[in-house]
């Protein structure tokens, strides 16, 4: 197996790493670089557990090519808290608002609804449900879902 080295920035840190071309980001952020809050559900892109935010846009890190992060910006759920603990205000309402079941898609969850968040401050209900049309959440807990969305967008207007 021939590695290629590939540089981009995870978590605002610098990256620089050896990988197989073959890999995806999920194998890379979770078996390689151990950063374990982004999560493997389905592997083929269907269920949104492993989102995470590149170039300001949600993804579903199982489909993505390794060499593609070339010279972007890859945002986890890792790097979402301040750099000080205090919760982003999404987390923060998906705790308040029983956003959260068995946590499993909560990760894929909050990286859709930031995507757009960061975007559109303001969203209408239908923009967040589209936002999160590709998670899905096996406990189904979609309300409180869109209930916690909605409250971290009123509180990030602020
Ligand atoms: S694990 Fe990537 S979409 Fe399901
Ligand atoms: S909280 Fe369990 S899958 Fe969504």
């Amino acid at each position: 197996m021939m590695k290629k080295e590939v540089m981009f920035t995870l978590n605002n840190e610098e990256v620089s790493i050896e990988v197989d071309p073959k890999w995806t980001l999920l194998h890379l952020l979770r078996e390689v670089l151990e950063l374990t809050g982004t999560k493997e559900g389905c592997g083929v892109g269907e269920c949104g557990a492993c989102t995470v935010i590149v170039d300001g846009e949600a993804v579903n890190s199982c489909l993505y090519p390794v060499m593609e992060v070339e010279g972007k910006s890859v945002v986890t759920i890792e790097g979402v808290a301040s750099p000080d603990g205090t919760l982003h205000p999404i987390q923060q309402a998906f705790i308040e608002n029983n956003g959260v079941q068995c946590g499993y898609c909560t990760s894929g969850m909050i990286m859709s609804a930031k995507a757009l968040l960061d975007k559109k401050n303001d969203p209408t209900e239908d923009e967040i449900r589209t936002s999160i049309a590709g998670n899905i959440c096996r406990c189904t807990g979609y309300v409180q879902i869109i209930e916690s969305i909605q409250q971290a967008a009123e509180r990030m207007k602020k």
